[in-house]
């Protein structure tokens, strides 16, 4: 009797954990995002913003195998309602052979009047290495370094709105919002949650995660500390370095980059996963060691919420879920409940799907981090 007393103590202890880790999985994001979009999200900036301000500004570019975008992308660059003698494109190609070379060429020779530096690899090292080997073509006069993808398409606007932040000495760097040109159901579901928490996070002082798509650093700051340069680091831990260093570094919701949906996307989600995972266990250490951490509080306090959601909580779902199991097999109904509400909600609510998905790709991500370092991806 005693003894089964004591199961049944037990067991129902287990239950009750496994339900406090799941509620705590839950809750935590939802009420970090409810507060960031009640409290912060609609609050106007307290940055200094000059629309008149012009700065030069050079436009980096990574290329491999880009024949289908290349000329769209230097048109829209071309399209910018930007003083156009301000501005200076660097191409870093690794060997395209798929005709983008080629296409590169003939349109400036068409558009003789836009400076365009294409430099050339022979071998594929990966994006970051690109970017890293572009950053030695920058003008000693640019003020502004901008990096973006061919597949990213800006509107001609996104300049000289990306200035007007800059005329504000504190801000470090700027990233914009990051929508499809293809309907995507996951991506969108995605991209409105997190274009949510990075705008409000950048107007409290700034956010851990940058987009690839669009990302703009005070080259001076280039000068001064470089750029992260370990494998994974060339998105998102550009901002947290930069916000580290001492300087806003903020995501602004009038500058909207566009995408199309190319590729697995099952397989591109594991390694943007894999790129918030690095940032979150390397960049701040990689700061501190670089001699460039400089305390901020408010920095700090976003840092610790975004590091615990990307490293901890993803693994209270998985210790929930295998509690439940454990305790259903064991003969527990209400955790049979459960497994089955939390099934059935997976067929009902998008949102809770692709909550769901995003932390198993969280996990895995973690996992091949542990093995996985090099960084180079195949189109
Ligand atoms: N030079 C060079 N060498 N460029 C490369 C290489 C390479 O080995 N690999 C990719 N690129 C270029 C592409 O041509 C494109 O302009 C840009 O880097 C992004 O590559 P995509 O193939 O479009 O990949 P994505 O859309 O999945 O990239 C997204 O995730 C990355 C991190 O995982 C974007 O958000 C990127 O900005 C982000 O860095
Ligand atoms: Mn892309």
């Amino acid at each position: 009797m005693v003894d089964l007393g004591l199961a049944i103590g037990m067991s129902s202890i287990y239950l009750i954990v496994a339900l406090a880790l799941a509620f705590i999985h839950f809750s935590v994001p939802l009420v970090y995002y409810y507060h960031l979009k009640s409290r912060w999200l609609n609050k106007p900036w307290n940055i200094e913003k000059d629309p008149s301000y012009r700065p030069k500004v050079a436009i980096i570019i990574p290329t491999y195998n880009e024949v289908e975008f290349i000329r769209k992308k230097l048109d829209d660059i071309y399209a910018q309602n930007y003083p156009r003698e301000l501005v200076e494109v660097i191409i870093a190609d690794s060997g395209s052979g798929d005709g983008t070379l080629e296409a590169i060429k003939e349109w400036m020779l068409a558009h003789m009047d836009l400076g365009l530096k294409l430099v050339v690899d022979m071998e594929k090292r990966g994006k970051l290495y690109a970017l890293l080997k572009a950053l030695n073509y920058v003008p000693l006069d640019s003020e502004i370094v901008v990096f973006t993808d061919v597949d990213a398409f800006w509107e001609p606007s996104a300049l000289s709105k990306m200035s007007s932040y800059f005329a504000d000495p504190n801000v470090g760097s700027v990233t914009a919002c990051i929508y499809y040109t293809d309907v995507d159901m996951h991506e969108e579901i995605y991209r409105n949650y997190y274009n949510v928490v990075r705008v409000a996070e950048s107007k409290i002082y700034a956010t851990p995660v940058h987009n690839g798509p669009f990302l703009a650093i005070k080259a001076d700051l280039l000068r001064k500390y470089g750029l992260p340069d370990f494998p994974g680091s060339d998105d998102s831990s550009f901002g947290s370095f930069i916000a580290f260093a001492g300087y806003r570094a903020i995501q602004v919701e009038d500058i909207v980059v566009r995408e199309p949906i190319r590729g697995s996307q099952v397989w591109r989600r594991i390694r943007r996963a894999h790129h918030l995972i690095i940032n979150f266990i390397t960049t701040k250490k990689y700061a501190k060691r670089r001699g460039v951490y400089k305390y901020n509080s408010a920095f700090e306090r976003i840092w610790r919420i975004e590091w615990w959601l990307h490293i901890v909580n993803p693994w209270l779902l998985v210790k929930s879920v295998i509690l439940l199991v454990l305790n259903a097999i064991f003969g527990s109904l209400i955790a049979l409940i459960f497994i089955g509400a939390g099934l059935a909600l997976l067929l009902l609510s998008n949102i809770y799907k692709v909550w769901i998905l995003q932390q198993i790709y969280l996990v895995i991500a973690m996992v091949r981090s542990l093995w996985m370092k090099e960084m180079v991806w195949r189109k």
